[in-house]
């Protein structure tokens, strides 16, 4: 077992200094510790930011500041029924928050998105806060810390505010444009594969942490079954499912159609018969009423493996995909983050042209180095930790001398970000989790979740009376 290395020490270096304190407690990190002078909220905690930190933390066995940044931000969900739009809805958690001095007196200050550049709000907050107290109560084996009454009940409130029905008649989520990681408008509205690998991670956390008998256990898991269901099913592409899409019958009316959400045909873009491997497969950006975006993104893809959503030939023809495209899904700073980039009139029309997300800029395209970890937690799951450390080093070059960056440009990330912000602290958590891992296999068990029996015979039952559509 190799040591910590020097690059490890440099970076606990970094993530100790970007800790903040209330009332004398560590509470979270920052997201950069170079903010400059504009006023924007680097030097606020993210949630989504701090679950990489987290990570870190509970497997460097420092549980402390994931437990206070959990007790604190839990104070923070809006927990009233709200009827006025411009207030957070009942269950939501913080996109980040600062903390301010007032009188003397310190407090914390949420933002829900109310202050966010575009006003942008974090549907993955409450996500990603349910895997943190997982993962703490994993790395702590303290379950009583989350049956405590205030923790039941901040939990229920999340699982009410995701699974209330609005206008949907799909178990995925219908979510706003940049309400997650990818915090702009880059025509990821509608049912982004992101946010919903995450919202089967939160339900399977929350099945974990509710206590036994809780009311919201069966509904958790119909909806789990359903949801699995309709993505390994609608959202699959490899070759094979590309020619049935290809071939499809348009505007079917009834139940036993094959083109369900009436997917044109003329809509599968140029690039992606030359680009699709025979071995291998992904799960689409996107779905939903005649759309279907056939972009890859990463956090989806990855996660989907992580939460299980994805079934084990999934899992392996994910992996496969990735080691068969390295050039264009890793590159030389790992990891892209959505593949190909928007460009020309597609990308003025779908992104307003944002001088922010040009062509493999940021989230159209760029790699970011905090995706280091998910891609770690994956590939070790699908018994494919070579992909992940050969990332590892190559990461390991540039990390340091690059000043910790945020992320990296160009088709493979030769450049570094336009407008990165250097010693971004999740680059340099998402590069230590990653280490740990590979130390250490077992770790990813604080964020992986196994197969699943109700899910599974849920999905059977769905297929009993629907029929399967296709083979993987
Ligand atoms: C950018 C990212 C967002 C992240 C934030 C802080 O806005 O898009 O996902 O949380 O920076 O690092």
């Amino acid at each position: 077992m190799d040591k910590e290395n020097d690059l490890e020490k440099e970076a606990w270096k970094y993530l100790n200094k970007s800790v903040v304190h209330f009332q004398g407690k560590p509470v979270g990190t920052v997201a950069s510790l170079e903010t400059g002078d504009e006023a924007l909220n680097y030097d606020q905690c993210f949630t989504r930011d701090f679950a990489v930190s987290a990570m870190a933390f509970l497997m460097k066995k420092e549980s402390e500041i994931v437990k206070n940044f959990l007790i604190q931000t839990l104070k923070m969900q809006s927990f009233k029924k709200q009827m006025d739009c411009f207030s957070p809805g009942m269950g939501l958690m913080p996109a980040s928050f600062a903390i301010e001095e007032k009188d003397g007196k310190e407090m914390l200050l949420p933002d829900f998105g109310e202050r966010a550049i575009a006003r942008v709000a974090p549907v993955d907050s409450g996500f990603w806060w349910l895997i943190i107290l997982r993962a703490y109560v994993k790395a702590t084996g303290d379950i009583s810390f989350a049956h405590q009454e205030n923790f039941q009940k901040g939990i229920r409130l999340i699982i009410e505010l995701y699974l209330t029905v609005k206008f949907e008649m799909l178990p995925t989520l219908l979510v706003p444009d940049g309400s997650y990681m990818i915090d702009r408008r880059l025509a990821v509205y509608g049912h982004p594969i992101d946010v919903q690998s995450l919202f089967v991670a939160a339900l399977k956390s929350a099945r974990e942490l509710l206590l036994p008998g809780d009311g919201y256990l069966p509904v958790i898991n119909e909806r789990l079954g359903h949801l699995v269901y309709h993505i390994r099913t609608y959202y699959w592409l490899n070759m094979e499912r590309i020619n049935q899409v290809y071939r499809f019958h348009v505007e079917e009316f009834g139940e036993d159609i094959e083109n369900k959400f009436n997917i044109y045909p003329a809509s599968i873009p140029e690039w992606l018969q030359p680009w699709m491997p025979y071995e291998g497969g992904y799960f689409a950006g996107n779905l939903g009423p005649g759309r279907m975006d056939f972009r890859y993104f990463a956090q989806g893809n990855l996660y989907a493996i992580i939460a299980s959503l994805a079934d084990k030939k999934q899992i392996r023809a994910i992996v496969d995909l990735i080691d068969a495209k390295k050039e264009d899904l890793i590159g030389e700073m790992p990891l892209k983050i959505a593949f190909p980039s928007l460009k020309g009139r597609e990308w003025e029309i779908l992104t307003g042209f944002d001088q922010k997300n040009i062509s493999w800029s940021y989230h159209n395209g760029g790699n970011w180095p905090f995706l280091l970890w998910i891609l770690t937690v994956a590939c070790v799951k699908a018994g494919r930790g070579e992909i992940a450390n050969e990332a590892v080093h190559k990461a390991e070059k540039r990390l340091s001398k690059d000043g910790w960056t945020e992320y990296y440009d160009g088709p493979y990330a030769r450049y570094v970000g336009k407008e990165s912000r250097g010693l971004q602290i999740w680059t340099i958590a998402g590069y230590l989790v990653a280490k740990y891992i590979l130390r250490d296999p077992a770790l990813i068990s604080l964020v992986s979740f196994d197969e699943d029996d109700t899910v599974l015979s849920c999905s059977q039952r769905i297929e009993n009376i629907y029929g399967k559509d296709f083979n993987v």
